[in-house]
């Protein structure tokens, strides 16, 4: 007998064929539209593996309906969708997606931070919306990205890339981490500041913290009111992080400058949340890793660390 495996989304044949040689397989039928909550639970139960997406909600609730599952595939590197403790005490690995991820998301923070300080959507609206009547001295101006200063917070594989592409713009890169990483710093020319030194030095502050409970709300009124006036806030890790309300505060009040966020605490976003009215803000849906060939090659990690488990190996994502 096969194993039974659920897939949250629909993906590309080739990723369900390769699965499909060792299990059976059902799947969500929609790639743009989630399963819901309730088909979730049914299916659960009896399936040996689960192969899903951020957008779905692993908690222990559900791990709880589970009788035969033994793994938890996330597509993603993220895994704060996943009570991932409440899965260890049932004995069910879970497991992620890192490494394949890394330079296209530090390409699309980068792209994020040159938008935002640039204004390109801004600029770009005006253009087709029939605003533009004439070169302007001040017009449209922004923030410089060349020799300023980048602030990172968090400095795993995908900060190193972002600072990495930072250097190429002959920006100093200040860094702040729960450990120093004394071989980075010296390889990349980092200066590793306290949390505080971070916020206030830095022109730029990119957010690349994992999300747990201890940075939910890392940057909150207290700590944008220590950055620059002129500072750009950009955030591609997970909306949590920073508090919107807070963040929607400080960009009306000129606390900052700009933001540049990728993620929110709620996805989809509501059309209605407050942070989309100010002109301060650009706004991406969740789209870091988003590139053909980064999602193909976190499909097939994340498949391949499903079959591992099911073959009795360990995975070699095991999280
Ligand atoms: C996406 O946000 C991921 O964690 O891979």
């Amino acid at each position: 007998m096969k194993p039974k495996v659920l897939i949250t989304r629909k993906l590309p044949d080739e990723i369900i064929s390769k699965i499909e040689r060792a299990c059976e397989v059902t799947m969500w039928e929609y790639s743009d539209t989630p399963i819901p909550r309730d088909v979730l639970e049914e299916k659960i139960v009896d399936i040996d593996g689960l192969f899903c997406m951020i957008s779905e909600t692993i908690d222990e609730g559900l791990l709880e309906k589970a009788q035969n599952l033994k793994v938890v595939s996330n597509m993603a590197v993220g895994y704060n969708n996943i009570d991932v403790e409440a899965a260890k005490r049932k004995g069910i690995m879970v497991t992620n997606t890192p490494g394949v991820l890394t330079e296209t998301t530090a390409d699309l923070t980068f792209a994020l931070l040159m938008a935002t300080a640039r204004r390109i959507p801004e600029a770009s609206e005006v253009l087709r919306s029939g605003e533009w009547k004439s070169w302007s001295p001040l017009g449209l101006t922004g923030q410089d990205i060349y020799g300023a200063t980048l602030g990172i917070i968090g400095m795993g594989r995908i900060g190193e890339a972002i600072a990495k592409r930072a250097k190429g713009f002959d920006m100093k890169v200040l860094y702040h981490n729960r450990n120093r990483k004394l071989e980075t710093e010296d390889r990349l020319g980092l200066q590793f500041v306290d949390f505080d030194s971070l916020l206030k030095e830095s022109d730029f502050v990119c957010v690349m913290t994992p999300y747990t409970p201890e940075t939910k709300n890392l940057i909150s009124y207290d700590q944008l009111k220590l950055m620059k006036n002129t500072a750009i806030l950009i955030n591609t890790a997970r909306g949590g992080i920073v508090n919107e309300k807070d963040l929607f505060d400080a960009l009306k009040n000129g606390e900052i400058w700009a933001a540049g966020l990728d993620v929110f605490e709620e996805e989809p976003v509501p059309r209605s949340h407050p942070l989309l009215t100010l002109p301060n803000l650009v706004t991406l849906p969740h789209i870091g890793s988003a590139s053909i060939a980064t999602r193909m090659k976190m499909a097939n990690v994340a498949a391949t660390n499903l079959l591992q488990a099911l073959q009795g190996e360990t995975p070699l994502n095991l999280i």
